[in-house]
This record gives structure tokens, sequence and C-alpha cells, in this order.
């Protein structure tokens, strides 16, 4: 019903410009010539001429299913700027091929590009293959947006032999460049997990180049303006172009160490609450996401995802932002010690709905490997105070220790298979083993955990840090001075984890190596060196 309004519409705006009021309206919105406007066919929205080139950002895919994926666009000729185009849809045609010259085109349509949505497409691609790799592009009056590739995954339950993955974090444009994305060009991956911190919201540390406002992100304007920068750079749109992408966000895709509605630079609950819901929609606008991802009517979005990988992974993709509770023992994130309401029932990371969720998923699972793809690390971590004693960091799991250790009771109790947790946040890579009870040296290790670095954001100290270590055993790795990521090869024997690092993340044409590797054996919780 909505597609064939959207079809109506679009026909009724084709027919309104050839008046000469509206005609130059829409010139003015799609930045085409006079020309051009009633030419052709006579269908001015199908045959628009562009004087800047609308496919600015690029292309993306995700959210991969065994029969489909999601294909993403953006037509924005002046993207730095709200995106040039104004109050009008737009047809834009998409097609799908088994080849990268489209010679054999499997799947075509045409998608409307609305306003409301900043002229973002997330097209909804189905009865695609298993298992294979495709190509795909938007057309849109002649002009051809850049040629993307993405995948389908193996059936559920299929056998699927090995996973080859990515996590990346962290990536503030202003402290370097995105070199990691093109080292993993090289890697022949499945898909790039993106665990958050896509964007910064604003600026902090090193300027090797400027955001497009030195302005903090606040209104719908602004984030979307925001991730256009960033979607400009050359290296992340290729990594976009070159494989699908899972995603889920952290604190600065809207504004630092926020925990649901509370935000943590002062601002009023209902000012923060608007900013909130202005940012995630800008970033559904901007992510190769499902339509059951929008953002609703309250200014929340669902966002959470469970991925299955044949019968060698499930992955579930979890949001720990929107629905945790307030930082336990202080107004904000913050260091402290002596903190009973970091163990409180009622103090949730992921909320009780997604905490039941996970735990369904988990307990269901008949995946070999269990990956929790979240924000943040999971083990806790100890750091000496001036004063001798030992503080933890609320703004992490530590602030909600109580749910951590809920969490991995259950994962022991029930027995799941292979749990690899992988988050980020940190700017350094960790490797630790995760316990039901980490008080208790002798308690046994239930799952393996591995934090990627960041792409460029920098502020860790490391001496501080690597100073703690001994006091905190069951940290099996700790670095922070490289930037990189994590690369992940998954067969239903062994795990392999390498940390990936850039020699210098200042420079854009930097060289790329790996600094570790790490092994997890099937059946034995646990990383190996
Ligand atoms: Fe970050």
């Amino acid at each position: 019903m909505q597609r064939r309004h959207r079809e109506i519409h679009a026909r009724a705006i084709a027919a309104a410009v050839c008046d000469p009021a509206r005609r130059r309206l829409l010139q003015m919105a799609l930045g085409v010539a006079g020309a051009a406007v009633c030419g052709g066919r006579g269908n001015l929205l199908a045959q628009p001429k562009f004087h800047d080139y609308p496919f600015s950002l690029g292309v993306a895919s995700g959210d991969p299913t065994s029969d489909g994926v999601v294909l993403w666009t953006r037509i924005a000729p002046d993207p730095l700027n709200g995106g040039g185009m104004a109050e009008f849809d737009l047809p834009v045609d998409w097609v799908v091929a088994t080849d990268p010259h489209f010679a054999k085109i499997v799947a075509r349509g045409t998608a409307i590009a609305m306003p409301e949505w900043a002229h973002s497409l997330h097209v909804e691609v189905t009865g695609l293959q298993a298992d294979r790799w495709y190509w795909f592009r938007f057309l849109i009056g002649g002009v051809s947006s850049p040629v993307g590739r993405t995948r389908t995954l193996p059936a559920a339950g299929a056998p699927a032999a090995r996973l080859r993955l990515a996590v990346a974090s962290c990536q503030h444009f202003e402290q370097g460049w995105f070199c990691a994305y093109r080292h993993m060009l090289a890697d022949d991956l499945d898909f790039i997990i993106h665990v958050g911190d896509y964007i910064y919201e604003g600026s902090w540390g090193a300027q090797l180049r400027r955001h497009e406002s030195s302005r903090a992100a606040v209104t719908l304007e602004e984030y979307r303006n925001r991730h256009a920068c960033y979607k400009r750079d050359a290296d992340l749109a290729a990594a976009h172009a070159a494989y699908p992408w899972l995603v889920t966000w952290d604190d600065h895709d809207v504004a630092n160490d926020y925990a649901g509605l509370a935000a943590n630079d002062g601002e009023a609950p209902g000012e923060f609450a608007l900013r909130r819901a202005a940012a995630y929609r800008a970033w559904y606008e901007h992510m190769p996401l499902r339509a059951v991802h929008r953002p609703d009517a309250s200014g929340g979005m669902p966002l959470r995802s469970r991925i299955d990988f044949g019968d060698l992974a499930r992955i579930h993709l979890l949001d720990d932002r929107q629905y945790r509770s307030p930082h336990a023992c202080a107004e904000r994130g913050a260091m402290v010690r002596d903190c009973a309401q970091r163990f409180a029932s009622a103090q949730t990371m992921l909320g009780a709905a997604q905490e039941d969720w996970l735990a369904d998923g988990l307990a269901a699972s008949p995946a070999h490997w269990n990956v929790l793809a979240q924000q943040t690390l999971m083990a806790p971590f100890e750091s000496r105070n001036a004063d001798g004693g030992y503080d933890v960091w609320t703004d992490g799991w530590d602030g909600y220790a109580g749910a951590r250790a809920r969490l991995l009771r259950f994962i022991g109790a029930a027995g799941v298979s292979n749990v690899v947790a992988l988050g980020g946040d940190m700017h350094a890579f960790y490797v630790t083993d995760l316990k039901s009870d980490f008080a208790d040296e002798t308690a046994p290790v239930i799952a393996t955990e591995f934090v990627g670095t960041s792409i460029t954001s920098n502020d860790v100290d490391y001496a501080a840090v690597a100073a703690d270590l001994a006091h905190n055993p069951h940290i099996r790795a700790f670095e922070s001075r490289w930037r990189g990521y994590l690369y992940c090869e998954i067969t239903p024997e062994l795990w392999r984890t390498d940390l990936r690092i850039v020699d210098d993340a200042t420079n854009a044409v930097s060289q790329g190596r790996t600094l570790a590797t790490f092994h997890v054996e099937d059946g034995r919780p646990g990383a190996q060196a």
C-alpha cells in the first residue's frame, strides 16, 4: 500500500514539474539542468541531470541473510551541507549481478529516495542464492553509483567450513587516516563488524584533518553532515563497497558516555532525548540496515540483531547504550571504588528485554561458535589509585558488574558452545579470559574476549594501564600504542585472531602488519598465544 502510494506520488511530481513554477523548484531541488527537466521520455524524475555527483557518499551493503542483503546509498550532490536535495521523492534504480561487469543481472528494481530519510536508500534484496558473492550499483538519470560487492550467508544450518571477519571501532576523523580499512581489502573477508564510534560527535585531541564543522553535532542536519564527512573518506568508502557490514553503535555516535536517556554533559533530559533521536535517525540513514531497525516514534531505534553463518557461527550484535541504566555511584562515567550499585540486579547494561532475547538466542544456538559483538571491554579492569587502592571505570561493563556476572553465569550454566566476545571502545587491544568469578583465580574460564584497537582514536596512557596488568591476571594481552583492527578466521576446529596494526595512522599510506596472533581451540575457552 505504501509502495503504491509512493509510485503515484512520484508520477504526480513528474507531471507537476512541467508546470514552469514548480519546474524551477525541482531544478533547485535536484541541481538539474533546465534543458533536461522535461526532456527524454517526459518523466522528469527518471532523467534528472545533476550538476554534482549524486552518489558522493558511495555505496554500502549489510545485514546479509542466506537469500538477501541490504543495499545502501544516499543521494547527496552537496553532502556536507544537508545533501543538496529538497522536498521531493526521487526514484532510483538498482541492479544486482553475479559479476562485476553486470553481464548477468539477477535482480533489479526501483526504490524511492525520500526527503524525510535524507534521500537515503535501504533496499532489502531477496531471492538470491545462498553463500555467494554479488555485485550491485544504483542508477539515476543515466549516472551510475560506484560498484559495490556483497555476499549472502550460507543457508541456515548448512555446513560452513570457514568465516573471515574484521572488527573495527573508534574512528575519529580528525585524529588520523582510515588506512586500516585499505589493509582489510587484502584480507578476503566475508564481512566487517563495526562495534561503534563510527562517527565522533565532537572534537578533541589531534586535528590532522577537520570535520565539516568545528561545532559538536546536536541537530539532525548536523549529524547528517557529520556522517557525510566520514562517508567521504576514500578508504572507508572502499571498505563499504568491498564487503557487507554488520554494525552497532557506541556513545560517540550520539554523545560521549551517555547512558540510555541520561546525558553525560549536563544536558537536560528532554533536550538530550531530542539530540539522541536526531543522532539515531542520522545513524539509521547512513547505515545498511533493514526497515525493522528504523527509529520509532518514541525516539528509540531497535538495533540488536542475530546473524547465523551456516552451522559455524551465530553472531549476536548487541546494543549496550540505548537501554543501560544510569552510571553507578556517580552522575556520569567515573573511576569509583566501593560501589555496591555496580552489582545491583537492577543495574542493567542491555536492558531486560535484550538480556532475555540474548539468553534465548544463546540457549537455542545450533552454532559451533557463539559471538557476542558488543561495544566495550567485558572483562573487569582494576586501576591502582593514588591511595594504593583500586578503582574501576563505570562507563564500561565494570559499572554493570552484576549484569556481567549474570550473563557469564548463564553462559556457563547453559553450556553455550564456544563463546567469543568481540569489542572496541578502549582504543587498545585486549585479550581476556571471561570467568564467572574473577575474584577466584581457580574459577573456570567460560568465554574468550578479543577487543580491537581503534581505527584512529588515540588517548590511552599505555604505561599506566600496563602497570596494572599484574593485578588483573585474566587480561592475557594488552596493547594501546598502535591503531588497527581485529582479523578473525574461524573454522569448526579453531578460532584465530590476528591483532592487525598500521605502523602510523597519521600517514595516509601507512604500511600494516600483524602484531600478534591468538588461537582458541574448539571446546577450550581462553586464547592461546
Ligand atoms: Fe571511541
